[in-house]
């Protein structure tokens, strides 16, 4: 066992997120493993009241410090790390000119392993500590993140990028050999495989990746779907009502279902554990599947806001009751830093609304990346939060870690003016450690050796 003695910030079970924070000045964070070796959170709370009951449990001090749950991003691409920053006239030709280029070169498996622990080594940088993430279309992509991620226990979720149509030939799934399957039941076989290999080894889960329904052909999307039935455990991500033209696209080639949303259902791709990236230009009827199906939406604001895309409508989302979190969507994303993305949720909230004024609270911010985000995953209780019974994942803030910070979170007279002079000035400075849940048991299945393909 181990305990950590710090400010602790983390969140009630339940009630309403604006207001769901609890901050604990001076408490204690006790740790230890579970039966099968996993550090757990025991128990959270005051030092004063908590001490005599872990008397004999060794105490590090982080004095003046804040731990809080580890961040968790709901949608990005791990192979876009190169493509932050990247220019374009809307989410389409930035596709074209930048990304397509960059994904081709994950041919190569040695390209995806450095890309893999730049990757990682940047969320855990930003004290990210589960991400929902694409990978591309070559299946040694995703093999070099899971070896890594598997590595390094971060509580990573991936799978191969479903594309068998409107990409360039470089990127379209392979076909195994000449002569052999096609390529879409190739890809299908291929999702298959590294499903069975990967999840639920140790903290890895697998997710089926259709890119967006665009880049798929109907036997592609019915084959993941049939996946996605046989497989309930798993989670799928994709792409949605980012984008006008986009939209406009997937109506074209797929007229027969009611929206572009509704394309996805058609498939068989929305359950829970379904993770939308965007869903910006919903209409109430695609709110109302988002809810009945219990599919969430990765809200991506720096990305909506630099790929000028739009503004996730928060009111809609709420009045409708479907779950969402927040995600960076590197490389349309601009940051990795969660401060980034709570802030430009912020704007996006204030901007998007501004008939209704809505100003999203600091505390719901910080929820939509951690306790909500988790929910949104079905891991409500897993991460995201510091409460018993949680993976010990957390980081450990430094308040005074610019002059400015340190300024300002001083003056701070509530908690909501805290977390929101966080918000606002910070970035990967302000995180000084992340912590890792460690697992000192057996880890379960780890694959005795990579894939064939
Ligand atoms: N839609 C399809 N692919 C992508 C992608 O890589 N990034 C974003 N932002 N939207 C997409
Ligand atoms: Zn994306």
């Amino acid at each position: 066992m181990q305990a950590y003695r710090a400010n602790l910030l983390y969140f009630k079970p339940a009630g309403d997120p604006r207001q769901s924070a609890v901050f604990e000045s001076d408490g204690l964070l006790v740790v230890g493993p579970n039966a099968s070796g996993t550090q757990m959170v025991l128990a959270v709370g005051a030092w004063q009241a908590l001490r005599p009951r872990f008397a004999d449990v060794p105490v590090q001090h982080f004095k003046d410090r804040i731990i809080a749950p580890g961040f968790v991003d709901l949608h990005s691409h791990y192979p876009q790390s190169n493509v932050i920053g990247s220019p374009a006239e809307g989410l389409l030709p930035w596709l074209e000119n930048y990304t397509f280029p960059e994904e081709k070169r994950f041919a190569a498996p040695d390209y995806c392993a450095q890309a893999a622990s730049f990757f990682i080594a940047e969320l855990l940088r930003n004290g990210i500590t589960t991400a929902l993430t694409f990978a591309t279309s070559h299946p040694a992509s995703v093999t070099a993140l899971f070896q890594q991620a598997l590595q390094q226990r971060l509580r990573l979720i991936t799978g191969l990028c479903l594309m068998d149509r409107h990409a360039p030939p470089e990127l379209l799934n392979q076909p195994s050999r000449p002569g052999g399957l096609d390529a879409t039941e190739q890809s299908l076989i291929d999702t298959e495989a590294l499903l069975q290999q990967w999840h639920g080894v140790d903290r890895l889960g697998y997710a089926i990746t259709p890119r967006f329904a665009p880049s798929c052909t109907q036997a592609q999307l019915r084959g993941a779907g049939e996946l996605a039935a046989r497989y309930p455990e798993v989670w799928i991500q994709s792409h949605v009502a980012e984008n006008h033209d986009e939209i406009a696209w997937a109506r074209a080639l797929f007229p027969a279902s009611r929206s572009y949303l509704a394309t996805y259902a058609d498939f068989g791709l929305m359950r829970q554990r379904a993770i939308y990236a965007h869903c910006i230009h919903l209409d109430d009827d695609d709110r109302a599947l988002m809810r009945s199906t219990g599919a969430a939406a990765a809200v991506s604001p720096t990305s909506n806001l630099f790929l000028g895309s739009g503004f996730f409508d928060y009111a809609g989302a709420d009045r409708a009751g479907f779950e969402y979190g927040l995600a960076s969507d590197v490389g349309g994303g601009t940051s990795f830093s969660p401060f980034h993305t709570m802030l430009g949720a912020y704007y996006v909230a204030r901007e998007g609304q501004s008939k209704t004024g809505l100003s999203l609270s600091p505390q719901h911010l910080w929820w939509q990346h951690t306790a909500g985000a988790a929910q949104a995953l079905g891991l409500a209780g897993v991460v995201g939060n510091l409460l018993p019974g949680c993976e010990a994942d957390f980081v450990v803030l430094n308040p005074q870690a610019t002059p400015l910070l340190s300024r300002k979170t001083a003056l701070a007279g509530s908690l909501d003016e805290l977390l929101f002079s966080m918000i606002v000035l910070g970035d990967d400075r302000l995180v000084e450690k992340t912590v890792i849940s460690q697992n000192h048991g057996a880890i379960n299945a780890a694959p005795a050796s990579p894939p064939g393909r």
